[in-house]
């Protein structure tokens, strides 16, 4: 199998512009599935969207031919002003240890897919990796979450428990809010700034896609969030 580099697979952020996704990087649609209390539990709805070998993806939200740019950001005078830390994740990681798995998070990443708040959420989870049960679930949450804020890592091993993904990018649909989500980036696709930077190349991370963010190039929720809301979740962090 090749790897990703082998195939010139990345994500070029344009000032003020586009996503230009080159190397044919595949392209899907998928939705945030909820279980019978509404949190969310799994993806679902996968769609392949059709689109050439080197495409340009909105990073305005004004798009008119959404997830494509059409140009909309020069009209708009779109900001798209990168401010997201270049730290590596593991110098930002705050973490919160359990018997048998440990739990990594930035909290800035967060996309608020609220994948890690099924069965009391996922730090009592964690708390109780002892039993089973409890650790399957910590494990799903942690691998469900698309921007890659949450991490665990097995102790026994000390290694980190990550999904395996095909490179590939997914639109996301979030129906319980009603909005599109983030774009998620998946694979270990590398992101270069619209100044050079070669972000840290992740697994898992979401750009924005709605141009609101005040984390570019990273998601933050505001695509659902108000400001009123945002300020109230990250008084609780900061
Ligand atoms: S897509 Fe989530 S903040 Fe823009």
């Amino acid at each position: 199998m090749l790897k990703v580099d082998e195939k010139n697979y990345k994500i070029k952020i344009m000032k003020n512009g586009p996503y230009i996704v080159s190397g044919g990087v595949p392209l899907y649609k998928m939705a945030i599935g909820t279980d019978d209390d509404g949190n969310s539990y799994q993806w679902c709805s996968k769609e392949e969207v059709p689109c050439g070998g080197t495409y340009a993806l909105c990073r305005c939200g004004q798009s008119n031919d959404k997830p494509f740019c059409d140009g909309s950001h020069v009209k708009s005078g779109f900001d798209g002003t990168e401010t997201a830390s270049r730290n590596p994740y593991m110098d930002e990681a705050m973490e919160t240890d359990g018997p048998t798995i440990k739990l990594l998070d930035v909290w800035p990443l967060c996309d608020h897919s609220r994948f890690c708040m099924r069965a009391g959420g996922i730090r009592k989870l964690v708390s109780e990796s002892d039993n089973p049960e409890a650790r399957k679930i910590a494990v799903e949450e942690a691998e469900s979450c698309p921007s890659g804020r949450l991490v665990l890592v097995d102790k026994e091993t000390g290694e980190k428990v990550e999904p395996e993904f095909e490179p590939s990018i997914v639109m996301v649909h979030d129906p319980n809010k009603d909005c599109e989500g983030p774009i998620w980036v998946r694979g270990g696709i590398p992101i270069e700034s619209e100044d050079g930077h070669t972000y840290e190349i992740r697994n898992r991370v979401t750009l924005c896609q709605c141009g609101k963010s005040e984390n570019k190039p990273f998601c933050d929720g505001s695509h659902w969030m108000s400001p009123e809301k945002k300020k109230e979740w990250r008084a609780k962090w900061e």
